[in-house]
């Protein structure tokens, strides 16, 4: 899928969360087996839900919160079929969203394996990493310049 044809903004009403939060428990839940049931939690219930749409189809999703005074990104998941593309765009799209929120900075903890990604997108890793969901996870930090 074209990554061009996306576009990504906040959730604007209930149906498009609700995709949002399927395309999670797909990919946390199902792919990856991190959740028993399902991957929501507390934090949704505060945070800004970024979607990529392709049309009318969630591509992907990424959420944005605070916590304890940093701004925390999470629960980065891209619809298999629309991986090529479109995480780097919901990355730089929550990042534009903590800066519009007055945040010069984001946290996240970041699964091993996807350290790489994150870092070619300017993350660093910031403290040692931590086991979490029974996977190695590093805190990673983009401060914004
Ligand atoms: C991780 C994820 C969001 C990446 O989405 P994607 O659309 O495939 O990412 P992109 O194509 O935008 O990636 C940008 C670049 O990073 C590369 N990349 C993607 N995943 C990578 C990884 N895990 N490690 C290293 N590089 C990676 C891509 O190949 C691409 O390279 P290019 O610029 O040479 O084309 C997606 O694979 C996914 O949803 N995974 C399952 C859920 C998950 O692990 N979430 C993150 C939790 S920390």
């Amino acid at each position: 899928m074209k990554p061009s044809r996306i576009e990504i903004h906040p959730a604007r009403d209930q149906d498009e969360l609700k995709e949002a939060y399927a395309l999670r428990e797909e990919v946390f839940v199902r792919e990856l087996g991190m959740f028993a049931k399902t991957d929501r939690d507390d934090n949704d219930n505060r945070a800004i839900h970024l979607i990529a749409l392709d049309q009318r189809k969630v591509a992907g999703t990424v959420r944005i919160y605070r916590e304890e005074g940093n701004w925390m990104g999470g629960r980065l998941a891209v619809d298999k079929h629309y991986r090529k593309g479109v995480g780097r765009k919901l990355v730089k799209a929550a990042e534009e969203e903590v800066k519009k929120q007055g945040g010069n900075s984001m946290q996240a903890l970041i699964q091993s394996q996807n350290a790489a990604f994150f870092a070619r997108l300017g993350w660093r890793r910031v403290g040692s990493s931590i086991e979490y969901l029974g996977r190695t996870h590093y805190r990673m930090e983009k401060v914004f310049g």
